[in-house]
């Protein structure tokens, strides 16, 4: 039976497992698929040694996507562009195709999912960090009208911008952000999984169309009930982001598979809340 994991830390809570087993019950494949926890200073070894027992493909999840990027042998462009990478695929002889499959994850969840239009439409960026960096690309690539990048510290923001040379590209602090009507507004700061609010003031955030959190949980994240109480109607997590993304990773381990995400990711909301 093919075997794959996801390396992290903490992983224990991670959902791939059951999100994976999903998909290989619905193309009809069985597979073994594990969590593998491990360091910083194992990391290298404990990925060697999974594919050296003949691991089929891994996923790396937090704190690891930057040194997985630095691990493989080939990435794909998305890889690239992201700086991290999320999916591993063996290609014989000891060496690693690294992937990144968290910005189509996200836009498969606002497009598909979510009926969000990404063309010719504002979309702001909470955050400067490795989530933020992964999912700029994919949305640029979309037709997005402008693409804001706001940060606590506006070096890092600038940083990233500078670095993506677009030109729909801008950065800001959270002070000096003012996001377009109907905008589409992002969080991909840490700041939910520490429970902390945003500094955007109420009539800024208001102007959103959309909120959307990448972080998900069975209650709606400290971004999504700021927004609400500034009055934005509509607000998602990322649950569905988590799932699409892990479709992409199935994906390029099996070739043409046909998903239906939607249904794994109304099984997972019904086991999360
Ligand atoms: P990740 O890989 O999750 O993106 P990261 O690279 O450490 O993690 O980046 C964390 C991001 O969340 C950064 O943009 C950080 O802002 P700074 O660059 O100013 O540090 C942001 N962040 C973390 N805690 C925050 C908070 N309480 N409020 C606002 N932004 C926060």
């Amino acid at each position: 039976m093919a075997i794959f994991t996801v390396f992290g830390n903490p992983v224990a809570h991670s959902l791939s497992p059951q999100i994976h087993q999903a998909f290989a019950q619905q193309i009809g494949v069985e597979l073994n698929y594990t969590r593998s926890l491990t360091s910083a200073s194992g990391f290298s070894r404990a990925v060697a040694k999974f594919f050296r027992s003949g691991g089929a493909g891994a996923n790396v999840t937090v704190p690891f996507k930057q040194q997985a990027f630095e691990l493989v042998t080939y990435v794909t462009t998305r890889a690239q562009l992201a700086g991290a990478v999320n999916t591993l695929v063996p290609l014989g002889y000891g060496q690693l195709l690294g992937d990144n499959t968290d910005g189509i994850g996200l836009v498969r969840d606002l497009q598909k999912n979510l009926q969000q239009t990404l063309a010719n439409r504002d979309v702001v960026v909470l955050g400067a960090g490795g989530a933020a960096r992964g999912v700029i690309a994919p949305l640029i690539e979309h037709g997005v009208a402008s693409l804001t990048i706001a940060n606590r510290s506006r070096e890092r923001a600038a940083n990233l911008v500078e670095q993506m040379a677009d030109l729909k590209l801008r950065a800001f602090t959270f002070k000096q952000l003012t996001i377009p009507s109907g905008a589409i507004v992002i969080n991909a700061t840490s700041a939910s999984l520490t429970g902390h609010e945003i500094p955007i003031e109420n009539n800024e955030l208001a102007n959103a169309g959309c909120v959307y959190d990448m972080v998900y949980g069975a209650q709606p994240t400290a971004f999504m009930q700021q927004a609400q109480q500034a009055g934005v109607a509509t607000v998602y997590d990322g649950l569905g982001m988590l799932v699409e993304q892990a479709g992409a990773a199935f994906q390029m381990w099996h070739e043409g598979a046909k998903l239906d995400t939607q249904k794994v990711i109304q099984k997972l909301r019904e086991t999360i809340s």
